[in-house]
């Protein structure tokens, strides 16, 4: 049985898939369970034209084996053209490469991204198609159960025929038109099972809030999103001790504050090379309706894309810097890392004695003594 945290834009970056990792290491001694991760998702468009600045959604560490690359977008080159850079230049140290057909943001639709994806039926497949034939490691996809609640067997039987193509298929069992909330439909993930060839992974995913939620049900495994935020251990039978939670709180909040740290020093703000201002040009002149052409589409696709490789941190360096922070950050200064920790922290801390207090005091704070002061002092009150 595999165990999934979903892909989650802003939660699912490095140190927190190495919190939940640790967890799962410690605490779950199922010999038969194993924990995979996926990046943040990715726009292949904008990863074609400026990669400095996307590319950061999937850095990773050499200790993640199980960890899949989840892109989006509409365009087939840039899919496909992104599919087969990372491929490439990354192929040796993920496991996947995923592209998303749920998101159900108005941002990725609006570029014909994540849901907008179930519209055309063929040119999906002709995507999925391309891309399968086009890269070494396994293609997954992460799909919804439709658009609406009405009629579904079309868009099934159209999943269905993109398996053989798809080392797995997750299925979050909501439509498009539910978002990330309401009753998830188990029996579809069920039938799909049933319907497939074991050689495609079936995964599902929705609406799971505990770990006894993840047995049962005859699929190849199970991901948690929502419910995963700030709960690392959902993975595990364990429950928390308050003293387990302090120490979590802590590890994560410094190995949080030392990737951004090494962030802020190792990718560049500014990157261009020639091949990239070039795909802008095209891009350009495609959204503005210019038809660049058979033979300049080729050209696109058959360009090497761009030089450049992202730097990836090695674990060890994380938590050399996690674990002598005074030496590398300032502490008497404003971080937004302590910002994007808090998202985390209101789960961590989400249904404790006064819990609700402490929030209080911390919505506005964003400097690691006062935090610190706080938490503390809150750990304190409970022993
Ligand atoms: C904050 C947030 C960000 C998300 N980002 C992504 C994403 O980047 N890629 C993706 O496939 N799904 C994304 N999702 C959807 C989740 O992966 C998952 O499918 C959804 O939350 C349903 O699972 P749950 O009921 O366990 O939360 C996101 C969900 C949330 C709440």
């Amino acid at each position: 049985m595999i165990l999934w945290l979903a892909p989650m834009d802003g939660v699912t970056n490095l140190p927190y898939r190495m919190i939940v990792q640790r967890v799962f290491q410690q605490y779950n001694q199922s010999p038969n369970q194993t924990l995979w991760t996926w990046t943040e998702f990715m726009n292949a468009d904008g990863y074609m034209v400026q990669p400095h600045r996307l590319a950061h959604h999937f850095i990773h560490s050499d200790q993640e084996k199980n960890l899949i690359v989840q892109i989006y977008g509409w365009t087939r080159e840039t899919l496909v053209s992104t599919a087969i850079d990372l491929d490439r230049k990354y192929g040796s140290h993920i496991a996947g490469i995923e592209i998303n057909i749920g998101c159900p943001s108005p941002r990725v639709m609006a570029c014909g991204g994540g849901s907008a994806l179930m519209r055309d039926y063929d040119y999906l497949r002709s995507i999925v198609e391309e891309i399968s034939e086009s890269i070494q490691l396994p293609l997954s996809l992460k799909v919804r159960t439709w658009l609406r609640n009405e009629d579904k067997s079309e868009w099934f039987d159209t999943l269905v025929g993109l398996t053989p193509f798809c080392k797995m298929i997750t299925i979050h069992g909501r439509t498009f038109s539910m978002g990330h909330s309401g009753e998830n439909d188990r029996d579809y993930i069920q039938r799909f099972r049933e319907a497939v060839s074991e050689q495609c992974l079936v995964i599902g995913n929705g609406g799971i809030t505990h770990y006894d939620d993840m047995q049962g049900k005859h699929i190849d495994g199970y991901m948690v999103g929502q419910a995963a935020i700030g709960d690392p251990r959902i993975f595990t039978p364990h429950e928390p001790t308050p003293q387990d939670r302090y120490d979590i709180i802590m590890e994560h909040m410094h190995l949080l504050l030392a990737y951004e740290y090494w962030k802020e020093k190792n990718i560049p703000d500014t990157y261009e090379d020639p091949a990239t201002l070039h795909n802008k040009t095209l891009l350009h002149a495609r959204k503005k309706g210019g038809d660049i052409g058979d033979d300049t589409r080729h050209e696109v696709s058959e360009l090497q894309l761009h030089d450049f490789v992202m730097m990836m941190p090695t674990m060890a360096e994380l938590d050399d810097i996690a674990n002598n922070l005074g030496n590398y950050v300032d502490f008497d200064r404003e971080h937004q890392g302590l910002v994007e920790f808090r998202k985390y922290l209101f789960n961590y801390i989400a249904g404790l004695p006064e819990s609700k207090e402490l929030k209080k005091s911390l919505a506005r704070t964003k400097e690691y003594h006062m935090m610190r002061r706080e938490i503390d002092g809150f750990f304190s009150g409970m022993s």
